[in-house]
């Protein structure tokens, strides 16, 4: 098939590198986005996300008049959605006496509402939001037969996941290979036909629930391994093991591949998908359900390990470093890294937050500060929640003489404790009891 003009709904981290790189390879693209804010950001040239790479490409987008953005839709040959798929955050399903996360699905709904008047023979719609199993076939496609068409026979609709790594969107987005799964094989074939505008990696054609389990699976896989290796480093705390230099030794084994614990998983995707197998099938996800216990739990431990290294933490100020969900990018979204400034406050704390990746960031019952120096100088404790390279080159003794704390806690194993040691600092590492203690 051939593709002449694309509408993006979804301007965000994936909606946007998706509309600007189609544009920068001949399609005409409408970036569509139901907040004018960010419509207004974009039209004057600005980015309201970070990504490296992002700006140059919506520049050379724009300029070529390829891209348009706009809070409306128009007629094109085929629809991209890329809106969110979060979890409510106030209502749970129940099973078997645990309670479950439910996914909200109200903007691929009104997403898909929305291209409904616009939608004629021969087009295409795909559905890249990471979505709960039989989404395509169940929920979108019933919704667009309302224009009076035939999902499959009259347009082509596919399910395809979008598998980027933030901080390298842009070229993950050309060079990984595509899954492409639609209603009908012609429907995957039409997918395919979009996606080789620009994509190099392998495209696999499938049908459109496989592809949607492909998705929630490798994330889920991703949670369960990180729930492993979190509470190995609860285990090693138990047994006086370190329990990074435990994993490095275990990885030494050909087929094993222990992840880093840390404090917590978060972000929109890992820490959200696993629930919409829960959700789906909790009779069958029992392990899926744990592994998300485990790592929501994760931020309590680390705020017991704080108290292990500060004694009562009412009237203690803590220096956090780090509120994104991992290092180096502005995301802040489910972040742990928040849950543990909000158990640390609940337990009396005063905690000043340094983000460099946002720093006017304004979060509630969240003291963010503007630099470094404002978050460690009067404080007791400095706690790194993520490991930002500007984090973990930070020389200890020039740190040293710009705070009065001189106890250090690293939940990401960032920092040589040898170093921190020698600048004075004692030293506490998650997963590893034995504090390192400074001259
Ligand atoms: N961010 C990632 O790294 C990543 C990776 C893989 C998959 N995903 C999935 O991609 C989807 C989008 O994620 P994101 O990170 O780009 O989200 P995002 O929040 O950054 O962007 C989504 C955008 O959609 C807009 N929007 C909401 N409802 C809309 C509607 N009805 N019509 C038009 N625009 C609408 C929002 O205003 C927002 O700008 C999610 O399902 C997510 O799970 C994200």
């Amino acid at each position: 098939m051939n593709f002449r003009k694309l509408c993006v709904l979804g301007l965000g981290y994936i909606g946007l590198p998706t509309a600007s790189t189609f544009a920068t390879h001949g399609l005409q693209v409408v970036g569509v986005d139901i907040n004018p804010d960010i419509i207004e950001t974009l039209r004057g040239g600005s980015l309201h996300i970070h990504e490296p790479g992002l700006g140059a490409v919506l520049e050379a987008a724009l300029e070529s008049g390829k891209l348009t953005v706009s809070t409306d839709l128009e007629e094109a040959d085929a629809f991209l959605i890329a809106v969110p798929t979060p979890f409510y955050p106030d209502r749970h399903g129940e099973y078997d006496g645990r309670q479950y996360r439910r996914a909200d699905m109200r903007a691929v709904i009104s997403a898909t509402e929305a291209i409904v008047p616009h939608l004629r023979k021969g087009n295409l719609v795909v559905l890249e939001s990471t979505s709960p199993p039989r989404t395509t076939v169940d929920l979108v496609a019933p919704v667009l037969e309302r224009s009076g068409l035939k999902a499959g026979s009259d347009f082509f609709l596919c399910y395809s996941p979008e598998r980027v790594l933030p901080g390298h969107i842009l070229s993950e987005l050309i060079e990984n290979a595509r899954v492409v799964g639609g209603i009908t094989p012609e429907s995957a074939a039409a997918g395919r036909d979009l996606y080789a505008t620009f994509v190099k990696g392998e495209i696999i054609e499938t049908d459109a629930t496989t592809a949607e389990m492909v998705k929630i699976m490798e994330n889920t896989t991703r949670d369960v391994n990180i729930a492993i290796a979190n509470e190995f480093s609860r285990l090693a705390e138990k047994f006086g093991v370190d329990v990074w230099e435990a994993i490095r030794l275990a990885n030494l084994h050909p087929r094993i591949n222990i992840l880093s614990p840390g404090p917590g998983v978060g972000g929109h995707c890992i820490s959200v998908d696993p629930w919409f197998f829960v959700e789906a099938a909790p009779e069958l996800s029992e392990l899926i359900y744990h592994a998300r216990q485990v790592n929501d739990s994760q931020p309590r431990f680390v705020v017991n390990k704080v108290k292990q290294a500060l004694g009562e933490l009412r009237g203690k100020t803590i220096a956090a470093l780090g509120l994104a969900y991992k290092p180096d990018v502005d995301d802040l979204r489910e972040s742990p890294a928040t849950e543990v400034v909000h158990l640390l406050q609940d337990a009396g704390a005063v905690v000043n937050v340094w983000e460099p990746f946002k720093p006017e960031a304004r979060m509630k019952d969240v003291h963010m500060t503007k630099s470094l120096d404002a978050a460690i100088h009067d404080a007791d404790a400095i706690l790194l929640l993520v490991k930002h390279t500007e984090f973990a080159t930070l020389p200890p003794a020039e740190l040293a003489s710009h705070t009065r704390a001189r106890i250090a806690i690293d939940t990401v194993n960032a920092w040589d404790p040898k170093n921190w040691q020698s600048a004075g600092f004692t030293l506490h590492r998650l997963g590893a009891n034995k504090p390192i203690s400074g001259l």
